[in-house]
This record gives structure tokens, C-alpha cells and sequence, in this order.
């Protein structure tokens, strides 16, 4: 698993290891923290902490891929499948920085497709993205709607899933399979792991809950003129815990087909801003400050998943609603003020 301590993997990886896998995470910690690993291994329990090994590494150095595909980690043994989250995610930075971003997101997954290869691991579920629609023609969004990608975060995840498509028709012996996440929040109901990125949070979840500790004053609200029935943006806030079982249900599916398949991972429920406010003042007890400022640049109305494929092929459906997303993300937060590290508010 690639990006094991961030976000989706850390949960991921969990949910994994309970369910009996044993799994090698990787990580260059760019954008995660180390603590995320102990973390990991605390959730768990001592009697399946064994079950994880941790590298870190860069996924762009080939070379160190190819030592642990060829390995197999602790007591050696194949690897059955690749889990690929480690990418940059930030839309507003990869305007600044087509370049990195190409070359982290894009150049890694051809590195790891070589290093799979040579060691013949040809099972891979790859992290992809909703944004890769850009501006949706009609809601909710299923897989065949257009890609028409609108920054180069976006075009990185969609430039993927056509190397991975084009590969599976190439040599048909690789089974593939792309998540296209829509809005992960929420957090490992243990308080334990959640959400802690660096900086200045770019998202309105994190946001919101390092206003709700008291990190920042109060949550700028991009727009109030949107078409929508408050004139916030709505999206599809999905619990970070269904994402994670849904990557297990992907794992569980690999053999099931051959070649390339792509499923949106959603609720298929819209929240707008101004109601994730408030679910989540309720989760905390109090009114959460915000102001409503102008539009973020490149941000669209509405994007709402339609997650029946995966119902119907994976078996997956969200159990979680945004009570339970806040609820959760605000235990982390309050348990961990200032994230894995301990950052001063
Ligand atoms: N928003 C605010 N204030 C904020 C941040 C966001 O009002 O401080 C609003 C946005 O305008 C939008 C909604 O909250 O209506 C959600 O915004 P996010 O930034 O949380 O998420 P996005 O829908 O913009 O999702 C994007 C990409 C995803 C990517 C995700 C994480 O579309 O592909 O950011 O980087 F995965």
C-alpha cells in the first residue's frame, strides 16, 4: 500500500488488517506523519500490528519498488495486490505547480506499473478521483459520464486511469481497478486516526474541525450564489470508514474480472456547506463561526455520486451517514487538537 500513513490509507489499512490481510505500507511521510503508522498499529490491537510492515520511500524510486515487490516484506511470500493512494492532492497547489504534481502522481504510477511488472504483481486498485469530471452535465454522476478534468490535479488521476486502461488491453493478464473517491471526512471511530494535514487545511472538513478546536477563527464559505437550494456548493461527503471497506470490497473483487473497471466511491447523498455547519456544530455542542465570502476559483455547484455500480458488482454500499462522519472527524480532532504531531494552535 502506497500512502499508507495518509488520510485514506491509514484507514484503509486498518480495515485491512482486520480483515485478515497482511500489509507492506509505504510512505515518504511528504504529507503524512510517522505517528499515523503507530496509530495504525494501536487501532488494531498487538495480536495484528504484526501483520503491518512499513518501508518508507518515495514510489518514484523504481529501484527501492522493485527490492520490496521482489521481497514480499516480512516472511517473504508474493505480493497478491497494490494499493496506489501515495499522490499530491491539493487543487489550488497544482495550479502553482503542474510540474511536481505531474511528476509525483503521474511518473510514480508508471514507476510502480514497471516495478509491478518485472516482479509480476498485476493486481492494482488505483485512487482516482470525481474531480475528474470537472462541471458535470447532469447529477448524480455515474462512471461513463464525461471526463472533462479542470486543473492539473484532476488531469494527473485522469492521465492514470487512461495508462491503466491502455495497459489492460495491452496485456490482459493485469486486473485493475480504479476508486474514484467523491468527498472523504469523518475519521476512525476510535478517536485515534483521522485527518491532519499540513498547513492550512485546504478542505472544508479539516477546516471546520480546526475551527471547532480553536486552530482557526472562523470557516471562510466559497459562494452563496451556486444553484442550489441554499446557494452553497453541495457535495458527497462520504465516511472515510465506508471509503476504507470499500477499497477491501475492490480487493475482493480483482478476480472476479479482467482488465480495467472504474466505480465511483459516494454516498449519492448532496450536503451543501452551510449543512455540514451545521451537522457538524451539532456534533460539537455549539454554533461553529463562518462568513460568506466570494467563490472559490475552479470550484463547481454540485457533485453528487451515483454509487449503483459499485452496489451491484462490488456489493458495497456506505453504511455511514454525516452524523456519523461528524461525529467521528470531531473525536479525532478534539482527542488531537493539534494532529498526529502535536501542533501548537
Ligand atoms: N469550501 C468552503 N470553505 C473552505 C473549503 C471549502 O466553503 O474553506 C467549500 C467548497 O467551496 C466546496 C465544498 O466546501 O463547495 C467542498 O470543498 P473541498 O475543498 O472540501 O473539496 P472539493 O469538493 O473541492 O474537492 C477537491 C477535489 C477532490 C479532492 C479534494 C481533496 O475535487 O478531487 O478536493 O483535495 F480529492
Amino acid at each position: 500500500m502506497t500512502g499508507a500513513a495518509g488520510f485514506i490509507g491509514s484507514h484503509t489499512c486498518v480495515d485491512l488488517l482486520t480483515a485478515g490481510y497482511r500489509v507492506i505500507g509505504v510512505d515518504d511521510f511528504s504529507n503524512s506523519s510517522p505517528h499515523a503508522i503507530e496509530r495504525i498499529r494501536e487501532v488494531v490491537g498487538p495480536d495484528v500490528a504484526g501483520n503491518l510492515d512499513f518501508v518508507e520511500l518515495d514510489v518514484r524510486d523504481g529501484a527501492a519498488l522493485g527490492k520490496l515487490l521482489g521481497g514480499g516484506g516480512r516472511g517473504g511470500g508474493p505480493v497478491y495486490a497494490v494499493v496506489h493512494f501515495a499522490a499530491r492532492k491539493a487543487v489550488g497547489e497544482s495550479v502553482r505547480m503542474p510540474v511536481e504534481y505531474y511528476d509525483t502522481n503521474v511518473n510514480a504510477t508508471l514507476r510502480l506499473i514497471e516495478a509491478m511488472r518485472e516482479h509480476g504483481v498485476r493486481r492494482l486498485i488505483f485512487s482516482s478521483s470525481c474531480s475528474v469530471h470537472g462541471n458535470a452535465d447532469s447529477l448524480p454522476i455515474p462512471e461513463e459520464a464525461p471526463a472533462r478534468p479542470t486543473n492539473p490535479y484532476a488531469r494527473t488521476k485522469w492521465i492514470c486511469e487512461q495508462i491503466l486502461s491502455d495497459l489492460c488491453v495491452a496485456e490482459p493478464d493485469w486486473r485493475v481497478i480504479a476508486l474514484r473517491y467523491f468527498n472523504p471526512v469523518g475519521a476512525h471511530p476510535s478517536g485515534l486516526l483521522g485527518e491532519d494535514p499540513r498547513g492550512i487545511p485546504n478542505n472544508v472538513m479539516p477546516y471546520l474541525q480546526q475551527v471547532a478546536v480553536g486552530r482557526l477563527a472562523e470557516l471562510s464559505v466559497f459562494g452563496s450564489d451556486y444553484p442550489t437550494p441554499d446557494g452553497t456548493g453541495i457535495r458527497d461527503y462520504i465516511h472515510v470508514v465506508d471509503l476504507a471497506e470499500g477499497h477491501r470490497a475492490a480487493m475482493e473483487h480483482l478476480d472476479d474480472q479482467t482488465g480495467y473497471r472504474v466505480y465511483n466511491l459516494g454516498t449519492g447523498t448532496g450536503t451543501s456547506v452551510l449543512q455540514l455547519v451545521a451537522a457538524f456544530s451539532e456534533a460539537v455542542g455549539r454554533p461553529l463561526p463562518y462568513r460568506i465570502v466570494g467563490r472559490r476559483p475552479g470550484d463547481v455547484a454540485e457533485l453528487v455520486a451515483d454509487p449503483r455500480r459499485a452496489a451491484e458488482e462490488l456489493g458495497w454500499r456506505t453504511k455511514r451517514g454525516l452524523a456519523d462522519m461528524c461525529r467521528d472527524a470531531w473525536e479525532f480532532q478534539r482527542r488531537n487538537p493539534g494532529g498526529y504531531d502535536g501542533v501548537a494552535g
